[in-house]
């Protein structure tokens, strides 16, 4: 048998971590053999892949990123190419379906995110026999109790908010710190909790600027004359809109959110008079060294995808049911984002600890 793999969407660590554990269970358990994908779906639709074999995977374990490469914009059923000096955009798939027969794969293992999850379901319908494995730091995917990816990006943003803290309080002034997450405000109030922010602002919660303003306000009326807010990129203020940096034509979701802090900042600066400084973190949540935890997850998800090609158990994804992997079906998985939810306990942590959620 052999095993077919990409990594797609926007990466995170964990993914070199995963492909490890996939060449080696393939390799030692099941005697299958892995051939890796360039690119995400890009690689399937131009045919270009490579033999995954001892020497590819030795000393990845530790790295961020993929080696195999990544990309969100190059969905096979709708796929822009320019074609005689035009520019189209078509259906692709049949030259996926092509190019899986023509290496001889048994089967599909792709890692990523809703985005790339609902397109293998869409390969899957169609006959391709594969196993989908969720990433994604912003931990948005319903049917598993956490992604790989998530943990890390945690990690950095709560780095980044010890180092806020100190300038904040020594200069006496506003520190906002922007944090990715799309839609889902997971990265905010879990590093806004850890990093000991006084207001934590996600996009399930829409704010009012009277709260924050008072939260600031108050905090001065007893001597604290720093604060430290702490917003997801999908933040918005209550009858607001979200902040749009860029729309990326070709890309299954289009909208790159960012800016949501800067605005807030302004608006602070002008209504308190006290001197507000804005860090985006951006793309440093999406590097660096997987945690232990993310390594150990992504290793788990990584063996438990081989095992259920091996089963034959396909259309399935690999999803964290503490403490146990579990198979969930793919179809069930995607397109259903998990947002934090009104009734979140982190929520309630941070209310009764008197952390502003901006309402
Ligand atoms: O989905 C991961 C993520 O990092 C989001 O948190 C963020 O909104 C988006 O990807 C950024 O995408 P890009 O890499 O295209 O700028």
């Amino acid at each position: 048998m052999k095993i077919g793999i990409l990594t797609g969407g926007g990466d995170c660590p964990g993914l070199n971590a995963v492909i490890r554990a996939v060449v080696k269970t393939a390799r030692t358990s099941y005697n299958m053999e892995v051939l890796g994908f360039n690119d995400g779906y890009h690689g399937l639709i131009t045919n270009q892949s490579r033999r995954l074999g001892r020497r590819d995977i030795s000393g990845i374990l530790p790295r961020g990123g993929t080696i195999l490469g990544t990309s969100n914009r190059d969905n096979p059923f709708k796929y822009t190419e320019v074609i005689d000096g035009q520019k189209i955009t078509h259906d692709v798939s049949g030259r996926v379906m092509d190019n899986i027969e023509k290496n001889g794969i048994g089967a599909m293992i792709i890692v990523g995110g809703d985005g790339t999850l609902s397109i293998a379901n869409q390969f899957y319908k169609m006959g391709v026999p594969l196993v989908g494995i969720p990433k994604t730091i912003d931990n948005d995917i319903s049917a598993t109790g956490v992604t790989f990816g998530f943990d890390t990006a945690l990690v950095t943003a709560t780095e980044a908010i010890d180092k806020i803290h100190t300038t904040g309080e020594s200069h006496h002034r506003v520190m906002i710190v922007e944090v990715m997450g799309r839609t889902a405000g997971w990265i905010a109030l879990h590093s806004g909790l850890a990093g000991g922010a006084h207001i934590i602002l996600i996009p399930e919660i829409p704010f009012s600027y009277d709260a924050i303003v008072n939260k600031i306000v108050k905090r001065s009326g007893y001597g604290k004359h720093f604060s430290i807010i702490v917003v997801a990129e999908g933040a918005k203020p209550k009858g607001g809109n979200v902040v749009v940096k860029r729309m990326v034509e070709d890309a299954s979701e289009p909208c790159r959110l960012g800016g949501i802090g800067n605005v807030i900042g302004d608006i602070i600066e002008k209504r308190t008079n006290i001197e507000t400084r804005v860090t985006t973190l951006g793309h440093i949540q999406r590097g660096g060294t997987p945690s232990a935890f993310d390594r150990i997850l992504s290793t788990r998800f990584g063996v438990e995808a081989v095992k259920l090609v091996n089963e034959k158990n396909f259309g399935k994804m690999v999803s964290l049911r503490t403490p146990d992997i579990v198979p969930v079906s793919l179809e069930d998985a995607v397109g259903q984002i998990k947002y934090v939810p009104a009734d979140c306990g982190l929520l309630e942590t941070a209310r009764l600890m008197d952390i502003s959620l901006g309402e």
